[in-house]
């Protein structure tokens, strides 16, 4: 089946955002006082982004003190996925680890690669894309959409959840799926089958619970934290994708700081990040036995031949993209994951 990217939406900019980066100009660095860096994001604290974050802000208090105050944000409590990047922009927070999904909307369609269904069979794989030249290619795109990227995370490999277990292309008919904006994404569910529907992260429950969406998929950790397993009964662990995280901060506020500063909070962030990894591999299996353990979820592994044939119908995704606008980025991502 031949699929098209429509293109990106433009994003409205909303007037909480207008209103409170009004407020949140003073946050450049002025010399004076404390620098406050808020650092916003949509996952609990008990995550690999959640508990990055945290270290983050110890290490920071540890080498800094009170002269550099990082306040952490989680749950969505002060931005949530529809308007993040757009506060980013304004000045009315700091620091935000949007999913690699969420910049494809935001203006920066290459990170859309990562979404493509069975490019990585593990999270550690995406390291060789990522702590590369393609990776910090990557990072200097944000630039142009008023981003500067600081570094990437792990979460996991995501897996899908509905009322009834997902094996079989057949099981996918019909079924409306709450997904993130992106469209590799929803190219991916069209191709199953199902319908796409895009809802903010903090959402999904309340979506799942009413019957407005009747499935969806995130890694383990994220399952876990929302609750999805009382809205969701059954799991199946397809692994069929990838989500992980840029870190980025507004530029100006970036470049308001003093280069000792600047260099403090990346030496860091580059330790809270390599320790976020190691907990995104192993809150992922911490999940996986909490979901079996203390949940009623059943829990499905699709055998060899189930997944080949998810695989087979997924594949004109990757041909879509192949022959798209970043189909050299695709070859880029491939290129780095052959290299030894
Ligand atoms: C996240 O992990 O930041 C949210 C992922 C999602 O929106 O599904």
């Amino acid at each position: 089946m031949p699929f098209a990217l429509p293109p990106p939406a433009p994003r409205a900019v909303t007037r909480r955002a207008l209103l409170a980066a009004a407020v949140a100009l003073p946050a450049l660095a002025s010399g004076r006082g404390p620098v406050r860096l808020r650092f916003s994001h949509v996952v609990a604290p008990d995550t690999p982004k959640g508990r990055m974050a945290l270290h983050f802000q110890a290490l920071v208090h540890e080498r800094a003190g009170d002269r550099l105050r990082v306040e952490v944000h989680p749950d969505s409590q002060l931005w949530g996925d529809d308007d993040e990047i757009e506060a980013l922009r304004l000045g009315a927070v700091e620091m935000l680890a949007p999913s690699l999904s969420k910049f494809g909307m935001a203006g920066v369609p290459e990170f859309e690669v990562f979404d493509l269904p069975y490019l990585f069979s593990e999270a550690a794989q995406v390291r060789r894309v990522t702590e590369g030249p393609v990776g910090q290619a990557l990072l200097r795109r944000l630039e142009r959409q008023q981003m500067l990227g600081l570094g990437f995370l792990d979460n996991g490999l995501k897996h899908m959840s509905a009322q009834r277990p997902l094996r079989r292309v057949a099981d996918f008919a019909g079924l409306r799926v709450r997904v993130q904006a992106s469209r590799v994404i929803e190219a991916q569910w069209r191709a199953l089958g199902a319908q796409p529907v895009v809802l903010p992260f903090a959402e999904t429950r309340r979506a799942l619970a009413s019957g407005v969406v009747n499935a969806t998929e995130n890694p383990l950790s994220n399952f876990l934290t929302q609750g999805l397993a009382s809205v969701q009964p059954q799991l199946t662990l397809t692994g069929h994708g990838y989500l992980g995280y840029a870190v980025v901060t507004n530029p100006r506020f970036w470049a308001s700081l003093p280069m000792a500063d600047q260099r403090l909070l990346t030496d860091a962030l580059r330790a809270a990040l390599a320790q976020g990894n190691r907990w995104a591999a192993e809150l992922d299996r911490d999940a996986l036995l909490a979901l079996q353990r203390q949940t009623g979820v059943a829990v499905h592994q699709p055998s060899e031949a189930e997944r080949d044939g998810l695989r087979r119908a997924l594949r004109g995704v990757s041909q879509m993209v192949e022959r798209g606008p970043q189909g050299q980025w695709l070859k880029d991502v491939r290129a780095a994951l052959l290299a030894k």
